[in-house]
């Protein structure tokens, strides 16, 4: 351990904290009212998720909020980012249910008695199956359906909540759920997928509109999940538009109708086909790109790319999971992952933290600094196939150096002047890893699903050690 003064230290206000979401945590699938979601319905699907599992009781969330609010207490989290399930608020995307909004009231009531910040995401992908049977995201008015469902929440919260995140990751609820089949809905059709991007996109700027409207001291934002996509040879033009391809489909579809009020030309090309025009109305750009406070970025690795399948000595990978099998911007047939001499997560993820770094500064540099909005990296983390030790430790030492790894990696981002404001690890417990089921482990705290028993894994701990002293 370095002498406290070589020790580098975060800002003041920097809050570190650990997320999770509704489906993935909380169980009560059919309590108090709550009709299905979209993954309720996909988890019934034979083969859509490893072992059939779904998040009947996931964690158990629902009953157990109580302790799970005092296991944050005692790590010191300053923060925590949890989504509330349109399908528990709104069953079947209808009239509020009381007892739903009454579970997050109840949170939040809870959090806040402890001394930790609410940072409340609306959508982590768990659509009423209802609103799914009318169209789902590819119908444009799933998105006015969010803003009476958002409008609902806030009506509830917005006296005590003051961190609002619209949508997780809209790339996962579009392209990998309605293109790539992987996710909810399991639907496969390229037009449908590039017409719920931007739905998704459509319903973050109305519900920004509306919440800036009813309060202007509201923090208001959206989460995305954005990638660094390198070239495998920078002088070959196939690798370069690999490179292009996965960049413009991950980060620029996002971030350029939110930050500078148009899809990239480029990206309209490729698309040209697929009637995309169509779906973008006069005025929606406008909306899309009404100005956030802060910008939540999800990073967990990057990825090099290239024109060309691996040959000889080059070792090679498919694609990581989540990445597009199937996509508008022609990416399976010629898009081709290269792997590098980095270690892998339980995801068969390569972890690079630098990576983050490069992220940051470019997202500031080319979107957020311009437009005055702040980061927070809303996501970052990694499964392991953690072993119980005989004295119950669990000592995961490799998440215990991602997770010092890129919290350096952050210092360096803000050592270079980007305002980094807060880092959720992903995930305060292990829970329901969509597709994959219970068999990946994210969390900092381990879950026996028989007993529901919650142990702090080692990785708690030094977790914990971090924020009592803010530095690394
Ligand atoms: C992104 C998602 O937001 C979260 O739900 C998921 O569990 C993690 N990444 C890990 O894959």
């Amino acid at each position: 351990m370095p002498t406290t003064a070589s020790r580098r230290q975060f800002p003041t206000d920097f809050l570190f904290g650990a997320a999770a979401s509704a489906y993935q945590i909380e169980g009560a699938a059919h309590e108090d009212g709550r009709t299905d979601s979209i993954w309720d319905a996909f988890s019934r699907v034979p083969g859509a998720v490893v072992g059939m599992e779904n998040g009947d009781v996931a964690c158990d969330h629902y009953h157990r909020y109580r302790d799970d609010v005092k296991l944050m207490a005692d790590l010191g989290l300053d923060s925590y980012r949890f989504s509330t399930s349109w399908a528990r608020v709104c069953p079947d995307g209808g009239p509020v249910n009381p007892a739903g909004i009454d579970f997050y009231s109840r949170l939040v009531d809870e959090l806040l008695e402890h001394g930790i910040l609410p940072w409340l995401t609306l959508y982590h992908w768990d659509l009423p199956q209802a609103l799914e049977d009318q169209g789902g995201w590819p119908a444009r008015d799933t998105a006015y359906r969010f803003v009476d469902y958002a409008l609902a929440v806030h009506d509830a919260l917005g006296d005590r909540v003051s961190n609002w995140t619209t949508l997780n990751e809209p790339w996962c609820a579009s392209f990998l759920s309605y293109i790539g089949g992987e996710h909810a809905p399991g639907r496969q059709d390229p037009a449908a997928g590039l017409a719920a991007g931007h739905h998704l996109l459509l319903g973050h700027g109305l519900v920004i509109e509306e919440l800036r409207r009813r309060d202007p001291e509201l923090s208001l934002g959206i989460t995305l999940n954005l990638t660094v996509a390198d070239p495998v040879n920078p002088e070959d033009p196939a690798d370069v538009d690999a490179a292009r391809r996965i960049d413009g489909q991950f980060n620029r579809f996002f971030l350029d109708p939110i930050f500078r009020g148009s899809y990239p030309a480029d990206l309209l090309a490729d698309v040209a086909h697929l009637g995309f025009d169509e779906v973008v109305h006069p005025g929606d750009l406008a909306t899309i790109a009404a100005p956030i406070d802060l910008l939540g970025v999800n990073y967990y690795h990057g990825e090099l790319v290239g024109g060309h399948p691996p040959t000889g000595a080059t070792m090679t990978t498919q694609a990581p999971s989540e990445r597009p099998k199937r996509s508008p911007f022609p990416a399976a047939e010629n898009v081709h992952w290269h792997l590098r001499d980095l270690p892998l997560t339980a995801m068969q993820w390569e972890v690079q933290p630098e990576g983050l770094t490069r992220l940051l500064r470019r997202v500031h540099d080319e979107y957020t600094g311009p437009a005055g909005t702040v980061l927070a990296v809303t996501e970052n983390g990694a499964a392991y196939d953690d072993v119980v030790a005989e004295d119950g430790a669990i000592p995961d030492d490799d998440r215990v150096a991602f997770l010092e790894d890129h919290l350096e990696a952050i210092l360096d981002a803000i050592d270079e002047g980007v305002p980094v404001r807060g880092y959720f690890y992903w995930s305060l417990m292990d829970n329901f890893e969509w597709a994959w089921g219970y068999d990946k482990r994210f969390g900092i705290v381990r879950v026996d699903y028989a007993t529901q028993e919650r142990t702090l894994k080692d990785s708690a701990l030094a977790y914990r050690a971090i924020i009592a002293d803010r530095a690394l």
